[in-house]
Order: structure tokens, then sequence, then C-alpha cells
């Protein structure tokens, strides 16, 4: 693990003045009767890592989907670099450089490892075949070699079916392919729910790798002590709200709970100079 995690300079009160990478605005979101995102907020600056907590149902998975154009928002915006943007697809969303691991899972269980990686991303051979459609599958197990390798992922091949991995391996695939490809932000929708100690240990550097490369990374996690030790900053949601932003320096695991539950808001009023 490297040194001064999430206790660094990095991440927010640099006060460089950027917008956001990444912003929601006054997002809405409705199934039928049911108003899961009721005027959402959330930010994530460059180099950041922001955790969004909250209760069961508070929306933080329905607001990662709005964030990543996998579900059109019924209201609000989304900001890219403070412009506003419109994602119809998911495919918008990685165009723009944001990449997503959504909680449930999203490989495609007959493919192999490394064609899952380059999924819609194939490499093709050079020249006639290449135009006919014919794919470079040497160069892509190569690289999801290399990936997985930089990333610390273990699999028994990059040729094996997804199908025939453990929860565990899968989930780490599906964040290596958000982390290889993301060039701005990594959204991670709890990516360590089904990772045993040492796997979300790797889970845990990748995030900071990834940090330490440039990058934004938005986490959703339930577990208190792995917010704390990894992001710079959290926000809390509630009732498909935002209710309280904190520097994850300042706070203990009891205030972020109290902050889920709502015995402590810090929204609208305390976070202005929180960006
Ligand atoms: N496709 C859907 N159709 C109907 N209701 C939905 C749908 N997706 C989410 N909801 C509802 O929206 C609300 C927010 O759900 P969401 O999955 O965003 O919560 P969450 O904060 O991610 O919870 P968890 O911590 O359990 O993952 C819930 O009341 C949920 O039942
Ligand atoms: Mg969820």
């Amino acid at each position: 693990m490297s040194a001064g995690r999430g206790r660094t300079s990095r991440g927010p009160g640099r006060g460089d003045g950027a917008p956001p990478v990444l912003e929601a605005r006054g997002i809405v979101k409705r199934f039928g009767h049911v108003e899961a995102l009721r005027g959402a907020d959330f930010a994530v600056h460059r180099g950041e890592v922001v955790a969004l907590i909250g209760d069961n149902g508070a929306g933080k998975s329905t607001l990662i989907k709005v964030l990543s154009g996998a579900q059109p928002q019924d209201g609000g915006e989304i900001l890219v670099d403070g412009r506003p943007q419109r994602f119809g697809s998911p495919l918008d969303a990685r165009r723009a450089g944001v990449e997503t691991v959504y909680q449930d899972l999203a490989v495609a269980d007959d493919l192999s490892v490394a064609a899952n990686l380059y999924l819609g991303r194939e490499i093709r051979r050079r020249g006639l075949p290449g135009r006919l459609g014919l794919l470079d599958k040497r160069a892509m197990r190569r690289g999801a070699a290399a990936a997985l390798e930089q990333l610390g992922v273990r699999v028994p091949r990059v040729t094996t079916p997804i199908a025939m991995l453990s929860g565990g391996q899968r989930q780490s695939v599906a964040v290596a392919r958000a982390v290889v490809w993301a060039t701005s932000v990594v959204i991670l929708d709890e990516p360590t729910a089904a990772l045993g100690v040492v796997q979300t240990a790797r889970v845990l550097e990748v995030i900071e790798r990834a940090r330490d490369a440039g990058r934004s990374v938005v986490l959703v996690s339930h577990n208190m002590p792995q917010v704390l030790e990894v992001a710079d900053r959290v926000e809390v949601m509630r009732l498909g709200r935002r209710t309280a932003r904190f520097r994850a320096a300042d706070v203990t695991t009891d205030d972020l709970v109290a902050a889920m539950t709502g015995a402590l808001a810090t929204e609208p009023e305390d976070a202005a100079d929180l960006h």
C-alpha cells in the first residue's frame, strides 16, 4: 500500500478553481410512482477519490446510472468539466472518459477475459482481414495479460471464459476494464462487495493507482472503514438527495453513519466551501 492514503494534499481543498470533472445538478429520476432521485447533486474533481454513501435504496446506483448514461434522467443536468452534457447512452459517457462498473455486474459470461477487456474496443487485424472484420486476438490477449498484470488482477488465463471465474475474479475483471479505459473518471458501484480480503486490498490499490495517474474515482461502498481509508472526500445520499459532504480526514465512521441515517446533515448550508 502506498503511504498517505487518502490523507494527502491531493483532492479537495486545493483551491485551483477548476470545475468538477463530473457533476450532477438537481437530478430527478422516477420509476413509476417511485421517485428514486429527488434533485440529487454530486461532484467529483480531477484526481480525487469520492465515496458516495447512503443507506439501501438511497438512490446511489440510480445516480451512477444517470451519471454514466445508462439511464436517462427526468430532470436536472450533468456537467463534464463545467459544461452541460447529454449522455444518451453509456457510449456517450465513455467517449467523455467516464467508465463505470455497475452494481449488477456487466461482464459477458460467454466471452473470455481478454474479449471482455476489449468489449466494444476490439483490435482488428491489419489490412484487408481487418477491414473484413477479423480481429487481432493475439494482440488483445497480450494487451489483456499486460493490463491485468499491471493491476495485480489474477485469473487462470486470459482465454478463460468469464463464466468459469469466481464471483470475485469477475468483479476484478470488470474493475480492471473500467480502470484501463477510463481517461477521466472511474465509477465503481460496490466493487468489493463480492471480494475476499486479498482481492479487496488489490482493488483499493488499483483505485489509488488510478488516482495517482490523474484519474478521478467515484466509489460506492457500505464499508465505512474502507471509505475512510481510500476516499479523499465523502458525499452522502439520503432519500434521493445529497444530504452531506465531508473531507474524509475530518470524520469518523460514526459521523458517516449519523449522516446516512439523517441524524447529521451538512447540506445545503454548511457545505458551500467544499466545492
Ligand atoms: N429499475 C427500477 N425500477 C423501479 N424502481 C427502481 C429501479 N431502480 C431503482 N429503483 C428504486 O429506486 C430507489 C433507489 O434505488 P437504488 O438502487 O438507486 O438504491 P441504492 O442507494 O443503490 O441502494 P443499495 O445500497 O441497496 O444498492 C429504490 O427505492 C429502488 O427500489
Ligand atoms: Mg446500489
